[in-house]
């Protein structure tokens, strides 16, 4: 057996850490790959018009999304804490004002309030898969498909049941600690969702479709594409690396200092891209298959694919395998947003086992008002006498107030510390030969691009 890693004596410095590069790369890839790259990034590629959205979102990426991993991933591994430890740290370490702890600290929020209902979209899955084992989905119909997650909906008490169940194996991993349970967990889910993905692939070029999704993915239209669409990609980028939430900032803490940091997020990024394009190459060809709407928004997956499943010949079986693969990817997520609060109160003394059990009951508790707020309290729009968030329930204020407003405002922080605040030296030290083509982007692109992105959102 390995030595073992004290996994509680961060305060000492000394972090528990990933056994090996790949491991790393499993647990960002872990978080990256969540209900964003399956379930969110075909829907909205559906709503936008496909191939033009697609290279908008690509160029995000490349642009503001890899280089704020990249910062960080660094900031992380230099502080070598939690984020709010991390934070707190490199920000004496630079000999700046204490304030800029609260980039740590908004960032564990955030990831915070998105675990509160990421969980109860997560939790749709169990069901799914109990259906598609036994075999609901076959010759279903539209109305019934619909009628059949409407009914989901509308129930609070079956929602909250696999909320909690879904809760509760996140806080069973992150219990487990790095090695033993975020380690051991994203090192077999991660490989077995690659397979299940390539298996959904492989289907998809048997429908003979495969080729109009391809152009649907792939040739850009741009008249299809809106000032709107282009915030949605941006907005998107962020989510789906995990950005600005304290997920890549905790998870670099545990990076060994001989593992490239810059190389590393590379692969990182490209490996999460990679699966949202081959979930658009395993669900379009099934969609056009059967002559479904592209554009159905949040319904396409739990709508409109169980009736194209249902009409295929073994379509039961890949119906299983597919929400298996996005509750994997799910749990895999979740663990890394409840990383950062656990971490913290490991910091604070507090044993790991209790933190992933206290933040899981409390992020339980906020996600109850999320189940409400899809049956019971879907009037309960309680701040509509402001224009912006009218009409909106306790769950779309969650989900707006972390990706519209804590989300950028923590990358526009970041992407200043690194770039204004930072001793170029010190970031230098971490990110070796990459950083003169990084620096100028996180100094000067990253913070126009994200005020463009305020004005525009806050309009
Ligand atoms: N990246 C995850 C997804 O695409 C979501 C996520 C956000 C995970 C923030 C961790 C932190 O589903």
């Amino acid at each position: 057996m390995a030595a073992p890693v004290a996994e509680n004596n961060q305060q000492a410095g000394n972090p528990a850490q990933w056994s090996s590069r790949f491991a790393f790369i499993m647990a960002a890839v872990g978080s990256a790959v969540g209900l964003g790259n399956i379930w969110k990034f075909p829907y909205i590629t559906g709503e936008n018009g496909g191939g033009a959205f697609v290279l908008v979102y690509l160029a995000c990426i490349a642009v503001i999304g890899l280089p704020l991993m990249m910062a960080e991933v660094m900031l992380g591994r230099r502080g070598g804490k939690s984020p709010i430890g991390t934070m707190t740290s490199v920000a004496a370490s630079e000999e700046r004002s204490k304030g800029w702890a609260g980039i740590g600290i908004m960032a564990t929020l955030a990831a915070f309030l998105i675990l509160s209902f990421y969980s109860v979209i997560a939790g749709w899955t169990m069901p799914y898969i109990l259906s598609a084992v036994s075999g609901d989905f076959s010759g279903i119909a539209a109305e019934e498909s619909g009628a059949l997650f409407g009914g989901l909906l509308a129930s609070p008490g079956e929602l909250l049941l696999w909320h909690s169940i879904f809760m509760g194996l996140t806080v069973l991993v992150s219990a487990g600690g790095v090695r033993h349970g975020l380690e051991r967990a994203v090192t077999k889910l991660m490989p077995a969702l690659f397979v299940l993905l390539l298996i959904l692939v492989g289907y998809a070029m048997t429908t003979g479709h495969f080729g109009e999704a391809v152009s649907f993915l792939f040739k850009p239209d741009f008249s299809a594409l809106t000032a709107e669409a282009i915030l949605v990609a941006l907005g998107h980028a962020f989510f789906t690396l995990s950005l600005a939430s304290g997920a890549m900032m905790a998870y670099g803490a545990y990076l060994k200092k001989d593992v490239p940091i810059a190389r590393t997020s590379v692969v990182v990024a490209i490996m999460d891209t990679g699966v949202a394009l081959l979930a658009g190459l395993a669900i379009f060809p099934i969609v056009f298959a059967h002559g479904l709407e592209p554009g159905a928004g949040p319904g396409l997956i739990f709508v409109t694919l169980p009736v194209a499943f249902g009409q295929m010949a073994g379509g039961s079986f890949f119906a299983t395998l597919f929400f298996v693969l996005l509750l994997f990817a799910a749990w895999t997520s979740s663990i890394s947003m409840l990383e950062s609060l656990v971490s913290y109160l490991n910091e604070k003394g507090v044993s790991r086992v209790k933190a992933a059990v206290g933040g899981g009951l409390v992020a339980w508790l906020v996600g109850v008002t999320t189940v409400l707020s899809l049956n019971e309290w879907s009037g309960f729009t309680p701040l509509d006498m402001f224009a912006r968030f009218e009409g909106k329930t306790l769950f779309d204020l969650y989900d707006y107030l972390t990706a519209n407003i804590m989300m950028p405002l923590g990358a526009l922080l970041t992407a200043v510390f690194v770039g204004w605040k930072m001793k170029p030296e010190h970031s230098a030290a971490e990110l070796g030969g990459w950083h003169r083509l990084w620096f100028p982007i996180i100094r000067y692109l990253s913070p126009i691009a994200l005020l463009i992105v305020f004005y525009f959102n806050l309009k």
